[in-house]
């Protein structure tokens, strides 16, 4: 039985095989077929923190393989003090053939996998998204046609989704750069253990957004201040001011280049309308990629 806490969980050979059954389910679907190959399977969300992709993404590839998905908040699911998180894992374990957790700190969901009975992944938590990041790197295949040499330049804080896109690119030996302000690189542990894993990763930081995009074949970004981070939103939004992605951070970049974002975005925070809106943007099939991916993910975990 595998998890899906983080992306150190899997090979790039796993990573490979997750794309290509997203890959298979995702033209099957656009023929009209939703193979059901997750009949009479249940998937049980418990989700501490608002979403609208995560958990719609789920709950529709559920519903497209023929099973079913239930929903808990994490109150509801009894997460925090109605009785031990050891006790809610092995009971939504032994019910479930999957959970989907989205949690704020990261331990929540490594304790949760120590008792579930069944595979657990995670839908977000404070250091890491690694199902976004799948993706992402599903969409850079299918714009591109290749994953191959194609460099994501993210523009923004070194949050879960930086994190995860770190891990992912230095696996698969893609290069990387994270253009931020001093100060918002990656958690220190997680940067430490890409090195570790990843030797060959050309992931770099730059604190020059202009110079940092000039080669990029996407420019990715995401808010300022994360989930549980509202009470910086203000610092943040000082520190983050010249790293807006706006029409004139595109031009520096080449014509080919694309732009995506996880979303929720801040319009005129962290992205221009005119970006977001642009022909280069690619935020919505990103969007409708969740999806697919979550097929993906489930059918490769559940062995399906
Ligand atoms: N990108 C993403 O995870 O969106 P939600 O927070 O809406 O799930
Ligand atoms: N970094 C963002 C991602 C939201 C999908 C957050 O954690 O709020």
């Amino acid at each position: 039985m595998r998890h899906l806490t983080t992306l150190f969980d899997l090979t790039a050979d796993d990573v490979r095989a997750i794309l290509a059954r997203a890959t298979e389910l995702k033209a099957l679907a656009a023929k009209g077929d939703r193979p059901a190959v997750l009949k009479n399977r249940v998937l049980t969300q418990i989700y501490d923190k608002p979403s609208l992709r995560t958990r719609l993404s789920f709950d529709a590839a559920m519903v497209h393989l023929g099973g079913e998905s239930v929903f808990f908040t994490a109150q509801d699911a009894g997460l925090y003090g109605r009785e031990s998180l050891a006790d809610v894992a092995r009971v939504v374990g032994g019910i479930s053939d999957a959970i989907v957790l989205r949690t704020f700190s990261h331990t929540t969901i490594e304790e949760f996998c120590e008792w579930a009975p069944c595979p657990v992944i995670n839908g977000l938590s404070d250091d890491y998204h690694p199902c976004q990041a799948l993706t992402d790197y599903f969409t850079v295949q299918e714009v591109f046609g290749e994953l191959s040499g194609q460099k994501i330049v993210f523009v923004g804080d070194g949050n879960n989704v930086a994190a995860s896109l770190a891990i992912l690119s230095s696996m698969l030996g893609l290069p990387m750069t994270l253009a931020c302000p001093v100060g918002y690189e990656l958690n220190e542990t997680i940067f430490a253990e890409i090195r570790k894993c990843y030797p060959d990763s050309q992931f770099m930081y730059s604190h020059d957004p202009m110079e940092a995009v000039k080669d990029a074949d996407v420019i990715y970004t995401d808010v300022w201040a994360s989930m549980g981070q509202e009470a910086e939103a203000q610092k943040r939004n000082a520190a983050f001011a010249g790293f807006q992605v706006n029409a004139k951070l595109l031009a520096a970049a080449p014509s080919t280049c694309r732009f995506m974002h996880d979303l929720p975005a801040r319009r005129g925070l962290e992205v221009t309308d005119e970006v977001m809106d642009g022909e280069q943007s690619i935020v919505f099939l990103q969007s409708e990629n969740r999806m697919h991916l979550a097929k993906g993910v489930l059918a490769w975990l559940l062995e399906a």
